[in-house]
């Protein structure tokens, strides 16, 4: 997949995406998937964190680098982490290019509207891709007072000016996170750039969920995450199995065991 190709999408059939963190979770998403996301999401899923402005530059390199060993078929897109591009055009570039030339993943994405329109600009016009993301911006959550939804009809005018500044700021595609299905739907018709949504609805141009949510692998998920799998279950009855095997000495068998030669 490339950013053209990606872009091409718009309108057409369903571009899947998934998030990825790890090589072997990429190898497996990457069969089926457009896009893996390194998600600054990261930092709650597999770091434990509360929520992800404690995400640091070298979290999301480390990740990036594992996701695109394991990847081959995907476009795979970095996201930035908060405190590393909000400064300047100039600050975000200099991070950004270091995600690029560190983890050799093929495009950033950044949260912000209408305010990042001029970082989106700098970056798309000096050769690194920006994927934005608007609507619920977790980043945000202190200001927010929480992961809001945007649902209140007298928010939607600003999501869709923001939906048209990113696209005219040569973003090329945008996360739609969080937002009421009607919103959802002007965004999709107002630009023509692919909208990929979480919590947004099926009018988005393609979805994209946490792979630990949607496998069953993290406890606490929103209402929009669809549970395809029970992995936590599979999981626990693994280690509890080999737990009783070992202490029954069940563990290790004459098959897993070396004979002197
Ligand atoms: O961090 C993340 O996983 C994301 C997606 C949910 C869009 O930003
Ligand atoms: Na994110």
């Amino acid at each position: 997949m490339t950013v053209p190709a990606f872009m091409a999408r718009k309108g057409g059939d369903p571009l899947v995406c998934l998030t990825s963190y790890t090589a072997h979770v990429a190898r497996i998403c990457d069969e089926v998937c457009d896009l893996l996301l390194v998600g600054d999401s990261l930092g709650m899923v597999i770091h434990g964190m509360p929520n992800t402005l404690g995400v640091t530059l070298e979290h999301m390199i480390m990740h990036g680098q594992a996701v695109v060993r394991g990847a081959e078929r995907s476009l795979v897109v970095v996201d930035m982490p908060f405190g590393s591009f909000e400064e300047s055009p100039e600050v975000a570039f200099r991070n950004a290019s270091r995600v690029v030339k560190e983890t050799g993943c093929h495009a950033i994405k950044l949260e912000g509207g209408r305010e990042m329109a001029p970082t989106i600009q700098y970056l798309a016009r000096r050769g690194i891709p920006v994927m934005a993301h608007i609507g619920l911006m977790p980043q945000a959550m202190n200001t927010a007072g929480g992961f809001k939804a945007v649902r209140d009809e007298a928010q939607f005018d600003a999501v869709v000016d923001d939906a048209k500044a990113v696209e005219e700021a040569g973003a090329f595609s945008v996360v739609v996170e969080g937002v009421a299905a009607p919103l959802a739907d002007r965004i999709t018709h107002a630009i023509s750039i692919p909208t990929i949504g979480i919590g947004a609805s099926a009018n988005c141009d393609g979805q994209i969920l946490v792979f630990e949510d949607m496998v069953g692998l993290f406890p606490t998920v929103p209402s929009f995450v669809k549970r395809y799998g029970t992995m936590e279950e599979m999981m626990r009855h693994a280690v509890t199995t080999y737990a009783t095997e070992v202490q029954a000495r069940s563990f290790p068998g004459d098959e897993h065991t070396y004979k002197k030669k």
